[in-house]
């Protein structure tokens, strides 16, 4: 059966031209430096993103534990989301490999931080306290994209107080792509950013940390420590290349499948969240497991979540998101979704 994979947008394969872009490329021994393929990658998204400077990672994961270790030392802090992936879904890495204090503050619905919250949130110079040096932000956060007078109101703030701004922009180029404006129009408020290739943009692998060329260089010496260093990695850096140039605009296709399947799960009588990228989140409460299941035995793979998230990507076709539809609708007849809420 030809799976409906809806879990996350990671579950891409790469495309017949990605792979033969992969098999083309030219490599050499990255962590000396001579891979033409990366630094071309990283070159290309610096120059992109307004930065001096790129790095190639293994991942998404790797590429903000080392901005937030290029920031921080010990005993400093950054500020972040509660629900951020680099505080909530990265094991705790820049605590425990970087010694940085997090200070969590709880998202507002719309996946910002109060910005006046950041301010109280900031400890006052004194040997008590952790240093405060640094915003962590992500865009898109749970789909949602940050309105960009926001980020300019926390870039102002940043400079103001001295702090560094980072973003975990693993969906970058989902936030440029929904607000219609270049990916440099965002990541021009930041210090330094995170981007996954390996996420909307179809890469099996990688993604790339920019800042400036002092920041890239420590973070450089942090991925060598934690065994980022890859030898031939041109491979996969061409597949980072060959997203950029082929699998950015189609996001606009995730988007609206997402909103099509939100619509369909509303008519059914679903509670939908207002969809802005290509995640679809629906409350299905008690009801999850049951729906995990049903859909598995129709070919459509979900996560058994309460707040079930749903993300559209390059794998999934306007023609399956009906298809989805069709199920959800099935479960519905059951009686699955009444019955378990
Ligand atoms: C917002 C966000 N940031 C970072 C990551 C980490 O990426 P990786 O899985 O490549 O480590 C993810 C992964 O899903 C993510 O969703």
């Amino acid at each position: 059966m030809n799976l409906i994979d809806l879990r996350s947008d990671t579950v891409t394969r790469p495309t017949a031209g990605m792979l033969q872009a992969m098999t083309r490329a030219e490599t050499g021994d990255d962590v000396y430096g001579e891979d033409p393929t990366v630094i071309r990658l990283e070159a290309r998204l610096a120059e992109q993103l307004g930065f001096a400077a790129g790095l190639f990672v293994p991942s998404g994961t790797m590429s903000n534990l080392l901005g937030l270790m290029a920031h921080c030392e010990r005993g400093d802090e950054y500020i972040v989301g509660q629900q951020a992936h680099t505080y909530k879904y990265e094991g705790g890495g820049a605590a425990v490999l970087g010694s940085i204090q997090p200070q969590p503050l709880e998202n507002q619905a719309d996946g910002s931080l109060d910005l006046r919250q950041v301010v109280a949130a900031i400890k006052p110079d004194d040997f008590h306290f952790a240093r405060t040096r640094l915003l962590a932000l992500e865009n898109t956060m749970q789909g949602k994209v940050l309105p960009l007078d926001y980020l300019a109101a926390a870039k102002a703030l940043c400079r103001e107080r001295g702090l560094g701004l980072h973003l975990d922009g693993a969906r970058l180029f989902n936030a440029a792509v929904a607000l219609g404006v270049e990916a440099g129009a965002i990541s021009g408020c930041f210090d330094s950013v995170s981007v996954c290739l390996s996420k909307g943009l179809g890469a099996p692998v990688g993604s790339v940390l920019c800042g400036d060329a002092a920041l890239i260089g420590r973070a450089r010496r942090w991925r060598k420590m934690v065994g980022g260093g890859m030898r031939q990695a041109g491979l996969l850096a061409a597949a980072g290349l060959y997203a950029l140039d082929h699998q950015v605009a189609r996001l606009a296709d995730d988007h609206a499948n997402a909103r099509r399947l939100a619509e369909g799960l509303q008519a059914l009588g679903y509670a939908v969240e207002p969809v802005q990228t290509n995640m679809v989140y629906v409350e299905i409460g008690q009801a999850a497991i049951a729906l995990r299941d049903f859909a598995a035995s129709q070919g459509v793979r979900l996560t058994a979540s309460p707040r079930l998230r749903m993300v559209t990507h390059l794998d999934v076709s306007a023609a399956q998101v009906e298809q989805v539809i069709e199920v959800f609708a099935g479960f519905t007849q059951q009686g699955g979704y009444e019955s378990s809420n």
